[in-house]
């Protein structure tokens, strides 16, 4: 599906009723990444999954930044007419997730932050970003989904399930060259969320796969660490596309949270 939203046309994809709950995609994927979540959450919510600005269906138009990002989201709720959801992102999402809480706070019911972390890119980090626009301009998305797609699946995942392994190749390969260099300078230039976290006063759940190597566990204990009353799950057996890997796993401790909130 489309909408306008703001000054530009979002792709999205919606199931179920209830408690508005928007799921942002991490980089360089796009809304595809949420069908696990959407098939097994819609009996219980209102599953909302965007394309981020420049993925999937949404235009590709800048400015790239966590701020437009979020602001993007903010304007998908006003198009959809929801006043207020949970948001939650998987990595990048969960960067466009803590500006959301930034510049948004009052719509936010609840957070969800899958395989993802506070801190802003290191030097190192940021050299790599430049190489690998500059890989995406040289050779186009394909050799960046080659070059992200083993970091992003868990070992377990990359000996059990191959096939998954390909379908998120696929996903990252179909992203356009300039939403992907756009991420890039965005996510190198995003600010440290760590004096956000104690900002943080509404329920949070945090998921990380066991596996995940881009953002490891620690980076989630201490996101746990620093979010009052958050609720930590580690999920066995899934790398950094946890939801994606253990869909099972991933929609009940989401279930779960999305009851609870309900109360
Ligand atoms: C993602 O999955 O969104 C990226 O790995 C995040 C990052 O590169 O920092």
């Amino acid at each position: 599906m489309k909408i306008v939203a703001g000054d530009l046309t979002l792709g999205y994809e919606e199931a179920g009723a209830g408690i508005p709950l928007v799921l942002v995609h991490g980089f360089p994927s796009n809304r595809a990444l949420w069908s696990a979540q959407l098939r097994g959450l819609s009996r219980q919510c209102r599953c909302i999954a965007p394309d981020v600005r420049g993925f999937g269906e949404s235009d590709v138009a800048p400015p790239y930044s966590m701020d437009t990002y979020a602001d993007d989201v903010a304007h998908l709720l006003d198009a959809l007419e929801i006043e207020r959801a949970v948001i939650g992102g998987q990595s990048m999402g969960g960067y466009i997730t803590f500006a959301f809480w930034r510049r948004h706070r009052d719509r936010v019911l609840g957070l969800v932050l899958a395989d993802t972390r506070a801190q802003a890119d290191t030097p190192d980090a940021i050299a790599k970003r430049h190489a690998m626009m500059a890989l995406a301009r040289a050779q186009g998305a394909s050799a960046v989904a080659d070059e992200m797609v083993a970091g992003s699946t868990g070992k377990s995942t990359r000996r059990r399930h191959p096939e998954l392994v390909d379908s998120v190749r696929a996903m990252y390969a179909a992203a356009p060259v300039e939403a992907i260099t756009g991420a890039l300078e965005a996510m190198a230039s995003r600010p440290d969320s760590t004096p956000t976290l104690a900002t943080i006063d509404v329920p949070t759940l945090i998921v990380v796969g066991e596996e995940d190597v881009l953002t490891p566990v620690a980076d989630s204990r201490a996101l746990h660490a620093s979010i009052a009353g958050s609720r930590l799950e580690i999920l066995k057996g899934a790398g950094h596309v946890s939801n994606a890997e253990r869909p099972a796993a991933f929609n009940h401790v989401l279930g779960e949270f999305m009851h609870e909130l309900a109360q």
